[in-house]
Parts: C-alpha cells; structure tokens; sequence
C-alpha cells in the first residue's frame, strides 16, 4: 500500500500519516521530520534546510528528490509506506512517477483562516507527537501524553511564516491537484472534520483500494 498525503500545512497530513501508519503498519517518511531532524542534529543539509524553512520556502527539489529516493530504496519500505510532504513541486512529482508505481494521492484541504488557527495553536512533542492547544489537548497543558517531555512550538509556525508557507502552497504545490487527477489517482476528503471522522473516510478510501 502507497500512500500520498496532500494537501496545505496544517490540513492534518501528520495526524492522519501516524493514524494510518498505526492502523496499516507501514512507515511515513515525512519530508519535514527529516529535515527539521537534519537541522537539529546540525549536518550541512539540516543547516541549509533551515534557512529556507524558519522563511517558510521550499527546500531545493534536487536535495528532496535525493532524500526521498534513499528513503524508498530502504528494505523497510518494501510493503508500502505513507508519503507526508512530498511532492511539492511538479518536478518532485515527476521524479515520483518514475520511483514508484500503483499509489493513490489522497488530498486534504482546509480554508486559509482554520489553517493559521491550527498552525499558530499547534504544539510538538519531541518524540513526534503532536497537539493542538483547543482541538487536541494533551490530558496535562504543555506535556506530551505518550513520554512526558515538554512540548513547543515550531518556529516556522508563526503567523508570518504560515502566511508564506501558504503562499508557496497555493502556488507551488497545489498544480499538483490536477496532475494527479487527470492520473486518475486522486481521492479527496474534507480536513475540516474532525481527525477521527477524516480517518473513517481514509479508511474507506484504502479499503477499496
Ligand atoms: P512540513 O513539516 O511537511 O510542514 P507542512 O506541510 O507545512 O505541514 P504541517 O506539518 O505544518 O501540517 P500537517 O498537514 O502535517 O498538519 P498536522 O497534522 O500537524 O514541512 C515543513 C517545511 O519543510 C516546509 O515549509 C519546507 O520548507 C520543508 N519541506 C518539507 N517537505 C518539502 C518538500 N517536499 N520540498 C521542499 N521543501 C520541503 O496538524 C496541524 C495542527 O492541527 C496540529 O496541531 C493538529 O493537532 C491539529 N489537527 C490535525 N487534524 C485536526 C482535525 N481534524 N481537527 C482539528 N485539529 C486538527
């Protein structure tokens, strides 16, 4: 099972990503995690990511396009995998179709105001959980139910930086809608319900896969 999560930031991919990773038992690689991992362990490529990302820019497509192509060559991807943030761009999404055959795109999309809500009230454990101030509370504020770190906000999440974030969206990825629907392999599902009811309905998209 291949699956393509796509959709603005903040529209749930990495929620939904680690409910379907959890439910299939197959891997996410999410193209932010790896970076924003890069960038915390200070390797040349995390340094030169961060810059863009802190701007909310795109990550040059030749340094993604090599990631994902180590990522999808590991043993561990052999049974399937979830795709969390990439593509982005139409030369990404070029690069994929010829990596990897028989995938489904599934899109989820958000109006621009729910997506600063979500964004500027998002809040990251470090062990990759992820909460939401109002809608996804941990049980006890500011601490991640599953390993009891801290919890903290991204920089790139700040209104400005989602601004841009949805800019670059709308204008370098969201082609990508089109591309994938005349490919006859899109499906798409409404983010403004809630994570379980929008879950149900990836359910039903993969089981009649
Ligand atoms: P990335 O980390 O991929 O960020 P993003 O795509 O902007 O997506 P987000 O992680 O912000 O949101 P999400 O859709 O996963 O939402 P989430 O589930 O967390 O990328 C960051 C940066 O890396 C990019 O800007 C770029 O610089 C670089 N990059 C990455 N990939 C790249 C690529 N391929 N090419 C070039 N550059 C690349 O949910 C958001 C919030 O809402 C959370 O608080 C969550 O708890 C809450 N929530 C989720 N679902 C619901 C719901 N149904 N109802 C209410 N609240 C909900």
């Amino acid at each position: 099972m291949k699956i393509v999560l796509l959709g603005p930031p903040g529209a749930g991919k990495g929620t939904q990503a680690d409910l379907i990773s959890e439910k299939y038992r197959i891997p996410k690689i999410s193209t932010g995690d790896l970076l924003r991992a890069a960038a915390g362990a200070g390797t040349p490529l995390g340094k030169k990511a961060k810059e863009y990302m802190n701007k909310g820019l795109l990550v040059p497509d030749d340094v993604l396009i090599g990631l994902i192509k180590e990522k999808l060559a590991e043993k561990s991807m052999k049974k399937g995998f979830i795709l969390d943030g990439f593509p982005r761009t139409l030369a990404q999404a070029e690069a994929l179709q010829k990596l990897i055959k028989d995938f489904v795109v599934i899109q989820i999309d958000l109006p621009d105001e729910e997506i600063i809500k979500r964004l500027s009230g998002r809040r990251m454990c470090k062990c990759g959980s992820s909460y939401h101030i109002e809608s996804i509370p941990p049980a006890k504020d500011g601490i991640c139910d599953k390993c009891g770190c801290t919890l903290y906000q991204r920089d790139d999440d700040k209104e400005e930086v989602i601004r841009k974030r949805l800019d670059v969206y709308r204008k370098e990825t969201e082609p990508l809608v089109e591309f994938y629907r005349k490919r006859g392999l899109l499906k798409v599902v409404d983010g403004s319900k809630g994570k379980d009811k929008i879950f149900g309905e990836i359910r039903g998209i993969v089981g009649s896969l």
